[in-house]
């Protein structure tokens, strides 16, 4: 059963590394492996626009090039860089970040949308992927 309030609290943590100057709009991920590990990832932006990586996939790519891949779930909270924790709401995983959990994840993948320390909500990757054209893992 995951603990899906101390996965938003490891989100909250990597979201504090955001480096977001051109949105301001800071992102922080924390994904959970099978075996319980947690790899953390935040969004990092460039001043050419297209080099910036959500932190969902920063949080996948350093999980994969350590050899990892199999994975239970992840949080996610995003909100105006500086905003109290709570007073925002949740930020759903862009498009592209879908693509690469599908290319991962079982359709059961849990992913957690956190608004505040202890608000979030859990919705499957099939849910949030739906017709995808390869069948999820
Ligand atoms: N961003 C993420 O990191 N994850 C999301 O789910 C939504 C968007 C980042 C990308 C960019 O740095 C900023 O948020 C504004 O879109």
């Amino acid at each position: 059963m995951t603990d899906y309030k101390a996965l938003v609290k490891a989100a909250y943590e990597a979201q504090k590394n955001s480096y977001c100057p051109y949105s301001h709009w800071a992102v922080g991920a924390a994904l959970l492996t099978k075996s319980g590990k947690v790899y953390l990832g935040c969004n990092i932006e460039n001043n050419t626009f297209s080099p910036t990586v959500c932190a969902e996939r920063v949080a996948f790519f350093k999980a994969v090039s350590e050899g990892v891949r199999d994975f239970s779930a992840i949080a996610i909270v995003g909100n105006a860089e500086g905003a109290k924790i709570g007073d925002g709401d949740v930020c759903p995983p862009c498009g592209v970040c879908r693509q690469v959990m599908t290319e991962f994840c079982p359709a059961d993948f849990e992913i957690v949308l956190g608004r505040g320390d202890d608000d979030y909500e859990v919705y499957t990757l099939a849910e949030l992927m739906p017709k995808v054209s390869l069948p999820l893992k």
